[in-house]
């Protein structure tokens, strides 16, 4: 399953718009439900407007509906940055599947990847 649905980020990581860092980003989240999101990092000649592959997808599948604990799984092509981890969280994923900086692709939960999160 996180296997099928990391080979599908990395498909969506072709459609990165990355012509600064030329480093594409690919994600995808699979809602409980089954449907599926897609993701691509957005970035921008202003550099800091760009946006990460995750929350591009994650922000797809708040448009279709979804809310916190709605959202299963998500697969991305890199390791999560900081302010992606905290996305994550939000959402209540069961697990991430992602290439980590030795490129194993490894599964976690959110808890893993952020301890002591904030909470409002
Ligand atoms: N990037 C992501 O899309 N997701 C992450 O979690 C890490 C960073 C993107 C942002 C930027 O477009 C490029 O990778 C280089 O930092």
């Amino acid at each position: 399953m996180s296997d099928e649905l990391y080979e599908q980020a990395l498909a969506a990581s072709g459609r990165a718009y990355a012509p600064y860092s030329r480093f594409s980003v690919g994600a995808v989240v699979r809602a409980r439900d089954g449907r599926l999101f897609e993701g691509v990092n957005v970035e921008n000649a202003s550099y800091p407007l760009g946006i990460c592959a995750e929350r591009t997808a994650i922000a797809c599948a708040v448009v279709a509906g979804c809310r916190p604990g709605d959202l299963e799984e998500i697969a991305i092509t890199a390791s999560p940055c900081g302010g992606c981890r905290q996305w994550i969280h939000e959402f209540r994923f069961d697990r991430v599947t992602f290439k980590n900086a030795d490129g194993e692709v490894v599964t976690r939960t959110p808890a893993e990847l952020l301890p002591e999160t904030f909470e409002l």
